[in-house]
């Protein structure tokens, strides 16, 4: 199983937060936000630097500016949309692109149902986010549909993943790096992550 946990502090305080039942809507999505951008702030760890020559109120300096590396980030409709905030929060620059899935019901396969993406999806390093990793069915499928429209340089981030998400996802897609929270017990027979926080999305948009 290749995953990289990121455990910072921070992080594992507002997880324990957002899994509590007990917190409504408006923190949930507060919380899920900023847990994305901390995240972020760790996958965005390696991104490359170039010189530039930068003109303080006393001298000329030679400073450090992101090399023009060209991101892109693709929520997984719903629930990857509750983590796009804090990440273009960070990154201001990045573009977003969107994937929208459905669970056939006789075949239980994903289905694409949007799809709409930056037009130079081949040239970026994209971030796919969906907070829960159940299955990996929706996120094995997105990812082929990314590397379908051209992309070639793909990472995946999510909140809470079971192991058989992550599995599945390095069987099929090696080359994609899964970034988490946490990684929990099980799956449960109606397909949830135990402990888990329940429905990602209704608990972002309160739909339940
Ligand atoms: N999707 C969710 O929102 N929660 C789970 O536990 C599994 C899939």
């Amino acid at each position: 199983m290749q995953v990289k946990i990121i455990d910072h502090p921070l992080i594992q305080h507002k997880l324990s937060l957002i899994r509590d039942v007990r917190t409504g809507t408006k923190e949930f999505r507060e919380l899920l936000e900023e847990i994305a951008m901390l995240m972020a702030f760790e996958l965005t760890r390696n991104m490359p630097l170039e010189e530039t020559q930068v003109e303080t109120p006393l001298t000329t300096c030679t400073c450090k500016v992101l090399s023009g590396k060209k991101i892109g980030v693709v929520p997984i409709l719903r629930a990857g949309l509750g983590m796009v905030n804090g990440i273009i929060k960070l990154i201001p620059a990045a573009k977003v692109g969107h994937v929208g899935l459905y669970r056939d019901e006789k075949t239980l396969k994903p289905v694409e149902y949007y799809c709409k993406l930056p037009k130079d999806v081949d040239e970026r390093e994209l971030i796919v986010i969906d907070p829960m990793l159940a299955t990996g069915g929706s996120s094995v499928a997105a990812i082929d549909l990314l590397k379908a429209k051209g992309a070639k340089n793909i990472k995946l981030m999510c909140l809470v993943a079971a192991p058989e998400g992550i599995n599945l996802v390095n069987a099929h897609h090696p080359d994609v790096e899964v970034y988490v929270a946490a990684v929990d017990s099980h799956l449960n027979e109606y397909g949830y992550i135990v402990p888990g926080l329940g429905d990602a999305g209704d608990r972002i948009f309160g739909t339940k």
